[in-house]
């Protein structure tokens, strides 16, 4: 291959910066022309691109976002959409596409790649969730779990000042990685998830508990993928139980996507970048390069899109009951 394209696809994620930065610096340090698409998907079908050269990278390991902008881009997932893409990186001379993104951008990689097999495509994991198969993180998920910790401890000072309960609702879609990760960085007293259905029964139980046990504050942690609805619908139905708190609710929101990346996504940015344009000069297609324990391994495409059968850590939430005693 001679040309490769470089995109970012769906929720940016802190470390896909330091990805582009790997992409670009190994395709042309390996003599490949490097274009960069603008606004994922939706840049491939406006012919938004521009050639990158190693100084389009500079200085931007620290940043968070994406230089080349996202998009969530409805009309890609047509054959219309396609077609316009394929004849756009056609007139361009590009034979070869990284897109890093979530199970969104993957999807839409592979039914792409299947249609034009003539393009390669090769997938880097870039999303906060976590909830992709074939790597053990995804780019983001490390420092969108360090800006929840911040936050929560922010949340505990006022909270133990005024001995007030609080919910928490964290992002992570049907993932509760985040939410298990910073729940047990930061004490919480109870986290739900969408991965194990907690009865309001027992979520106020443990938390009369506490009450019983001159606690001062409690910290509820709401995955928004929880089944109860969100952290105030759980708020509502505790509400009444639970005398002695005065009952706040906060919604984390986007600022979990933003800030600069910490030094796990940057090194693993750059590490994935690195193996994604490796594994395309060596011929592969319709892979992740994805980490699995510390080797960077390329995992189909398919098998990184399988239902993300992310196993409850039994273990660590029997651990987060014990030690919020
Ligand atoms: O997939 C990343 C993510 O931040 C999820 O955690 C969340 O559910 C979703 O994206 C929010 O998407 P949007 O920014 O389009 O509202």
């Amino acid at each position: 291959i001679k040309k490769i394209a470089v995109l970012t696809s769906g929720g940016d994620a802190p470390g896909m910066n330091p990805c582009i930065r790997a992409v670009v610096r190994t395709a042309i340090y390996h003599k490949l022309d490097v274009v960069g698409i603008r606004q994922g998907y939706q840049g491939l079908i406006d012919n938004n691109m521009y050639d990158m050269s190693p100084r389009s990278v500079s200085n931007i390991l620290d940043l968070g976002g994406t230089i080349l902008k996202t998009a969530r881009c409805l009309p890609f997932r047509t054959d219309e959409g396609m077609e316009i893409a394929y004849n756009n990186l056609k007139a361009q001379g590009i034979e070869a596409l990284v897109v890093i993104g979530g199970d969104g951008t993957f999807t839409g990689a592979l039914r792409f790649s299947k249609k034009y097999p003539d393009i390669a495509v090769m997938g880097v994991p870039g999303t906060i969730d976590n909830d992709l198969c074939g790597t053990d993180y995804t780019l983001g998920f490390d420092t969108a779990t360090n800006t929840v910790i911040e936050a929560l401890d922010k949340i505990r000072d006022t909270a133990d000042a005024h001995d007030r309960l609080f919910f928490i609702e964290v992002m992570g879609r049907d993932s509760g990685c985040i939410a298990l990760r910073a729940g047990i960085s930061c004490g919480a007293e109870a986290i739900l998830l969408p991965e194990k259905e907690t009865a309001i029964h027992e979520l106020i139980a443990s938390l009369k508990a506490g009450e019983h046990n001159k606690k001062s504050s409690s910290i509820v942690i709401v995955a928004e993928g929880d089944k109860h609805g969100g952290a105030y619908d759980v708020a509502q139905m505790v509400k009444e139980e639970i005398k002695n708190y005065d009952v706040k609710v906060t919604i984390l929101g986007h600022l979990q996507r933003g800030g600069s990346p910490s030094a796990f996504d940057r090194i693993l940015g750059s590490r994935l970048g690195y193996a994604a344009v490796l594994g395309l000069i060596n011929g592969e297609t319709q892979k992740m390069a994805g980490l699995k324990g510390n080797s960077v391994r390329l995992t189909s495409l398919e098998e990184a899109l399988m239902v993300h059968e992310y196993k409850l850590e039994e273990d660590l939430m029997q651990m987060v009951e014990i030690l919020s005693i």
